[in-house]
């Protein structure tokens, strides 16, 4: 089995707050530590240009998210992190896919629609503040996953669409010049923890109710200390349900530590003294970070070194794919192999076997011909093994499933289906 490979990417732009720490750097930098995964973390600030254009706040940014990640944990020497503008296969490879995109998927990505309707909405030029460069994110982000062949991609449920959006390019660009790209898959976790702010709502910057991830320890202090709370007097027992304070308490602390504090405010624990254990407990496990990540911002060369060394490891993976693709397309040394692209043409043209996972939780397949077109839809199957299982039964047999396993497509009949099998058993 191929080793599986995660890959992360992080927006530079903002401050990260404990929102962000508890919700995605924390999981994200265990998660790094699993053995016999590849992951790949980088920071996009390709992307970053595309909502900020001021150069020192970029240059800054970068530097701080970056500075946040390794105090918090990641280690540049078991996964790959690297800024994605060190690679410059990541726009090279943004070309070849614009190239393979259809403009029509481009103008349903939510980002670009939400501010055409907003646009609408406002009765101006539907294309009033949109840049060329929202319009192609989704293709940038799609190069960043591809560039890897990164089959998991840690997202929120707001990203599910870009990588769908990916995972339809590398489908296209294998179409059309051979499998070189591996699909991706989004893997989003239902679990990560949402951390209510200051003021009770979900921390947010839009809401203004964040406490800094490395703020200094006074200003957090002072942050926890104004944090909402109900009006019940010292002595008087209160709840823990709908109590900020007390679910990030619990973000921080183990089960043990959870079930005393739940206990105190049963005992009617006064709200300073539950502030206090909460900065406390926060502080127990922000503090030895803090000082990582004050060094680190604090000399920055060793930060470029460290992306630097970084850049190079992903160079090594990017850079062979790249060649491969530009190969594959025809960007070539006019002195390599002459027209050959009729023969290339063949081999990438024949029918083949689709494997995906649908929102039911089930696997299916499609058999498409040489042209994409559907030739067979499968039903849901369990597993992706069983799923295999068919498929290898079909190739096997040169024959159709049963009709619980599979349906020929509207228009198909099996002579046809029996005819792509079997140029498909020839190549
Ligand atoms: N769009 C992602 C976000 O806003 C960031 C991102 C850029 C990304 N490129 C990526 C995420 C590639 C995963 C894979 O969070």
């Amino acid at each position: 089995m191929t080793i599986q490979r995660y890959l992360t990417g992080i927006t530079t732009t903002g401050t990260p707050h404990l929102g962000n720490y508890v919700g995605a750097i924390r999981p994200s930098v265990e998660a790094s530590r699993r053995a016999g995964l590849e992951n790949f973390y980088f920071l996009a600030d390709y992307h970053a240009l595309i909502k900020c254009d001021e150069p020192a706040r970029i240059q800054r940014s970068t530097l701080e998210i970056a500075a946040c990640w390794l105090a918090a944990g990641l280690d540049p020497q078991q996964v790959f992190f690297y800024r994605q503008s060190d690679i410059p296969e990541i726009p090279e490879l943004t070309w070849l896919l614009t190239c393979v995109t259809g403009k029509g998927v481009l103008n349903r990505a939510h980002a670009y629609k939400a501010q055409v309707d907003k646009n609408t909405a406002a009765q101006v030029d539907a294309d009033t503040d949109v840049t060329a460069g929202l319009f192609m994110y989704p293709v940038l982000m799609a190069a960043d996953i591809l560039m890897f062949k990164a089959h998991k991609i840690p997202v929120g449920r707001d990203q599910v669409q870009h990588i769908e959006m990916a995972r339809d390019m590398a489908q296209s660009f294998n179409h059309l010049y051979g499998e070189h790209l591996v699909l991706p898959e989004a893997a989003v976790d239902e679990s990560v923890a949402l951390l209510p702010g200051l003021d009770g709502r979900k921390m947010s910057k839009s809401y203004d109710n964040v406490i800094g991830l490395f703020s200094p320890r006074e200003q957090v202090r002072k942050q926890i200390f104004s944090m909402v709370t109900d009006s019940r007097a010292p002595g008087e027992p209160k709840q823990v349900e709908g109590s900020a304070l007390f679910q990030v308490y619990q973000a921080f602390a183990s089960a043990e530590e959870t079930q005393k504090l739940r206990q105190a405010y049963a005992e009617g624990i006064s709200w300073a003294d539950a502030k206090q254990l909460l900065f406390e407990r926060i502080d127990r496990e922000i503090a030895p970070m803090r000082e990582r990540y004050e060094h680190m911002v604090s000399h920055p060369a060793e930060l470029e070194d460290i992306l630097q060394a970084g850049a190079a490891k992903a160079r090594a993976r990017a850079t062979p794919l790249m060649r491969e693709l530009r190969q594959a397309v025809g960007l070539r040394n006019l002195a390599s192999a002459t027209a050959a692209g009729r023969k290339d043409k063949a081999k990438a043209a024949l029918p083949s076997f689709k494997q995906y996972r649908e929102a039911d939780g089930k696997f299916y397949f499609k058999f498409v011909d040489a042209q994409g077109k559907l030739l067979v839809q499968s039903a849901g199957f369990a597993s992706p093994k069983e799923a295999g299982q068919c498929i290898a039964a079909m190739k096997q047999s040169q024959a159709l499933p049963s009709a619980a396993e599979a349906a020929l497509a509207q228009g198909v009949d099996d002579s046809l289906v029996r005819a792509a099998l079997k140029a498909l058993s020839d190549s």
